[in-house]
């Protein structure tokens, strides 16, 4: 059975003073939560805070974005290596917001998820629709060019030791959760479509539910066979709501 994962995106969210009460409290609060990982994708500069906070707790912690090249000058970028050198376990790529305000291509995507790949950090790869997409019918359509690009790029075994996260638009910050049932249909599609290149990669991907993930509504989302977790934004910056969400993949 596959492990459940909670990871925490802050976005672009956080305060050193107030970032250290939160960090602190999810240090002790995971203590005794058992057979599920967490984590927190914090802005850059807070990545040595989340290093010095974190170490040796069951807390791991990564970034929400990396350049695609391993250096060079790309004033303003980070590379992987990097992430590493501040012990960044995972690294969010191709969030929608990032698609969306950064014209940010599946293609470009693909490159930044290898490059993370290789710098031996675990990529978390975001994919969805937007209302518009889903309205038109369109949803399959679209997951599918965005884990495509991957699957030509790196070819199928690049989601061996990886994270997907569905994350449809029109649930991000919306307080619109997509229900369980329509999670698990793209999800189940994600899972299978893995499964026509590899089947075992296809059983041990994790697949993150994301998009208005909150505690009172976590269990039932995790409850459902193809969804291994989620992918926390607004609720994981609130300690209380964020542990409480861990702990519902404890009981799934
Ligand atoms: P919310 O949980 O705030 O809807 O954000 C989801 C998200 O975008 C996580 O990456």
């Amino acid at each position: 059975m596959r492990r459940k994962l909670v990871a925490g995106n802050w976005k672009m969210h956080g305060a050193f003073a107030q970032n250290a009460m939160l960090l602190d409290a999810l240090r002790s609060g995971t203590a005794s939560i058992s057979n599920v990982d967490c984590a927190v994708c914090v802005p850059f500069p807070y990545l040595f805070q989340a290093q010095q906070k974190l170490s040796g707790s069951a807390v791991r912690w990564g970034a929400q974005d990396v350049h695609q090249m391993d250096k060079g000058a790309y004033t303003g970028e980070v590379s992987a290596a990097m992430l590493r050198d501040f012990g960044c376990s995972y690294v969010i790529v191709g969030h929608s917001e990032r698609r969306a305000y950064y014209a940010e291509s599946s293609h470009l995507v693909a490159e930044k998820f290898l490059a993370a790949q290789q710098a031996g950090i675990i990529p978390v790869l975001c994919v969805g629709e937007t209302l518009e997409q889903r309205e038109k019918g369109i949803t399959e359509d679209i997951v599918a060019e965005q884990l495509d690009a991957l699957i030509q790029l790196g070819g199928v075994q690049a989601l061996r030791n990886a994270v997907v996260a569905y994350e449809p638009v029109w649930a991000i910050g919306t307080g619109k959760t997509a229900t369980a049932a329509q999670a698990q249909a793209v999800h189940k599609f994600i899972r299978q479509r893995v499964a026509s290149h590899d089947g075992q990669i296809a059983t041990g991907l994790c697949i993150l539910y994301g998009g208005s993930v909150k505690a009172n509504n976590a269990a039932e989302l995790f409850a459902m066979p193809d969804i291994d977790g989620g992918l926390i934004g607004g609720a994981s910056l609130v300690a209380d709501e964020f542990l409480a969400i861990c702990r519902a993949g404890v009981r799934t």
